[in-house]
């Protein structure tokens, strides 16, 4: 691969400040120091309203199409979730049934979550996975769990979230150098 890998990292806060917007730019900058990206953040609190008012693509306005076409084409695609009632929100859901069927076969996807406490940190494996098994994605093996207490101020503090995202980072960067080894920028 010649070009910078296309990185679209969805966040699926819908409001600012967002726990869920901090942990999606921290995973990007943490995937930006070992490989070269460009990258498209999608924030759901942007799209949600029209979003939430199309019953089928046809029905989206032109740029949140744009945003749909990003996620169907991202090399790799981040996505980042608060939880809301034991799950991810209703409005992501939505925003999966409105991409194409097969527009994420293979496509490497890094998920993370954000909740109020450690209870639903199984969201990611067992909701969150289980979506992009059905697109036949490449779900990434680490996943990126925080809850309130990882933050202050909406910054991240905690040591142990740190680690975990390089480390979700760390395990990703090789998927895209087995074959193009010079995108590595570390040993
Ligand atoms: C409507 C709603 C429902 C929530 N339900 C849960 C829940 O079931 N489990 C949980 O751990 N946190 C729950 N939370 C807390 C959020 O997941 C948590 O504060 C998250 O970090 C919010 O992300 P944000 O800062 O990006 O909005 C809920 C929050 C809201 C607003």
């Amino acid at each position: 691969m010649t070009r910078p890998l296309n990185v679209v990292a969805l966040s699926g806060g819908t409001w600012r400040p967002s726990r869920t917007l901090v942990l999606t730019q921290a995973v990007l900058a943490e995937i930006a120091t070992l490989l070269p990206i460009e990258t498209t953040l999608i924030e759901l609190g942007d799209i949600a309203r029209p979003l939430g008012g199309a019953l089928s693509r046809d029905e989206l306005p032109a740029d949140v199409e744009a945003q749909l076409l990003a996620i169907e084409q991202a090399d790799l695609l981040i996505v980042a979730a608060p939880i809301y009632r034991g799950s991810y929100p209703g409005l992501l859901k939505h925003l999966f049934d409105l991409i194409g069927l097969n527009a994420l076969v293979n496509t490497p996807v890094l998920l993370a979550a954000t909740g109020g406490s450690e209870r639903h940190a199984l969201v990611l494996d067992h909701q969150l996975r289980p979506l992009f098994s059905f697109f036949q994605a490449l779900t990434l093996p680490v996943g990126v769990y925080a809850t309130e207490a990882d933050f202050t101020d909406y910054q991240i503090t905690s040591d142990l979230l740190k680690a975990r995202i390089q480390l979700a980072a760390e395990r990703a960067a090789p998927l895209f150098t087995a074959h193009a080894p010079s995108l590595l920028k570390i040993a």
